[in-house]
């Protein structure tokens, strides 16, 4: 199975009164942009939603990877996809059974991913992950950008990788949060291979090369 190591810059710690050149800036260095929504229900925070996706897609043609925090998220899945979204990571605290979700997401033509929070066990989602394209391990309580990594987190990352690989699926594994040039290799041989990293590349000096620094943090293999 080939599984490549991809970054994807979480766009919540970009400067918003700057978006499009920040996301510009590092566009040709990433896999993917991390859009996080926040619905101030969900989480007790508020970030953006369809308008400012929609305003970003003709930016740039690298794939927006959208973490829904939110309740309800399925009733915009059709806004999603018309403004720009390529995949679609729904909260399997707010879909105890998320089938009928992944099903919505897929008939409006988007990828579908669970996401789980730090205290749910992998086993709440293994019976789900062949639903997915991704699964997003939390690795800080969702809500805000800029908090430490929680490192026990990675003990699900390893669960998800022997599932993923015993059952032969092709499901990303992505981590979410705290993720800097410290850490990201330490999540990757746990088994994860896709890094959503906001402050550690829009809050650095220079971006770019924040990016190139997490790549060169990596081990390059295409087998996660
Ligand atoms: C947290 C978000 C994360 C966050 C990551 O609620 O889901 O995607 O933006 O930001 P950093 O990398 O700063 O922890
Ligand atoms: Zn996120």
């Amino acid at each position: 199975m080939l599984t490549a190591s991809l970054i994807a810059p979480s766009i919540l710690a970009a400067d918003f009164a700057r978006l499009g050149e920040e996301v510009s800036a590092v566009a040709p260095y990433v896999d993917m942009f991390h859009i996080d929504v926040m619905d101030g229900h969900f989480v007790p925070n508020i970030s953006l939603g369809v308008p400012v996706i929609e305003s970003l897609r003709p930016v740039t043609d690298v794939k927006f990877d959208c973490h829904l925090m939110m309740l309800n998220p399925d009733f915009y899945f059709g806004p999603l996809r018309a403004a720009g979204a390529d995949l679609v990571t729904v909260h399997l605290e707010v879909f105890p059974d998320p089938t009928e979700a992944a099903k919505k997401a897929r008939a409006e033509g988007l990828e579908f991913g669970l996401a789980i929070n730090p205290p749910t066990p992998f086993e709440a989602v293994e019976p789900y992950l062949e639903l997915c394209d991704m699964l997003v391990v939390m690795t800080v309580h969702p809500g805000f950008g800029g908090q430490s990594f929680i490192e026990e987190s990675l003990g699900k990352v390893e669960l998800a990788r022997n599932f993923v690989r015993s059952h032969g699926l092709l499901t990303d594994i992505e981590v979410d949060g705290g993720i800097g040039p410290a850490n990201i290799r330490r999540a990757q041989d746990a088994g994860a291979n896709v890094f959503v990293a906001g402050s550690s590349v829009f809050r650095a000096e220079n971006s770019q090369k924040a990016v190139t620094d997490l790549r060169e943090a990596l081990e390059n293999r295409e087998e996660a």
